[in-house]
């Protein structure tokens, strides 16, 4: 089967969103890094790992069905990062911007009866209801500790655990 070419195109599209996040989680990291903040650092390091493998997975994808890829710019992070919560809530708001491109990828493939991509999508719909889940907790922790340097500290260290682990999806 042939993937239509407007599933294609957002298909290809995704790889470079994807890996627009995890530059975008970079740039999170990196701001943790200079507040010393390395837990929360580590923890965004991984996140931009996890997108960098979504993309690969995308990529794959479009490989194995003989589908053509097409490597465009990525974007300079845009997100204006002067606060610890602004970093955060950036966080959430671009998840669920990720999620409505997954959404929309998923309902060009249902309108064009594409079961194979629906299927592939169907990881990614759950990826993405966990790391808004994800994104919400980090928000949530850092209204109810953030302004009390024990707990932030506290909470630094809780991050610092975090580590990287593969996709559970294989192509
Ligand atoms: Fe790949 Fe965070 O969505």
């Amino acid at each position: 089967m042939k993937l239509s070419e407007k599933v294609r195109e957002l298909l290809n599209q995704q790889i470079n969103k994807e890996l627009y996040s995890a530059y975008l989680y970079l740039d999170f990291s990196n701001y943790f890094e200079e507040r010393n903040l390395n837990g929360f650092a580590n923890w965004y390091y991984i996140q931009a790992q996890e997108e960098r493998d979504h993309a690969m997975l995308f990529y794959r994808y479009l490989q194995n069905n003989d589908a053509k890829v097409t490597l465009e710019a990525i974007a300079k992070p845009d997100k204006v990062l002067d606060s610890d919560m602004a970093v955060l809530q950036a966080g959430l708001e671009h998840e669920e911007y990720v999620t409505s491109l997954i959404d929309a990828i998923y309902a060009e493939a249902y309108d064009a009866r594409d079961f194979r991509t629906m299927q592939f999508l169907d990881w990614f719909v759950k990826e993405q209801g966990e790391e808004e889940t994800n994104a919400r907790d980090m928000i949530a922790k850092m209204e109810l500790f953030g302004s009390n340097p024990k707990s932030l500290y506290d909470l630094n260290n809780e991050l610092a655990a975090r580590v990287y682990t593969a996709p559970s999806l294989v192509l």
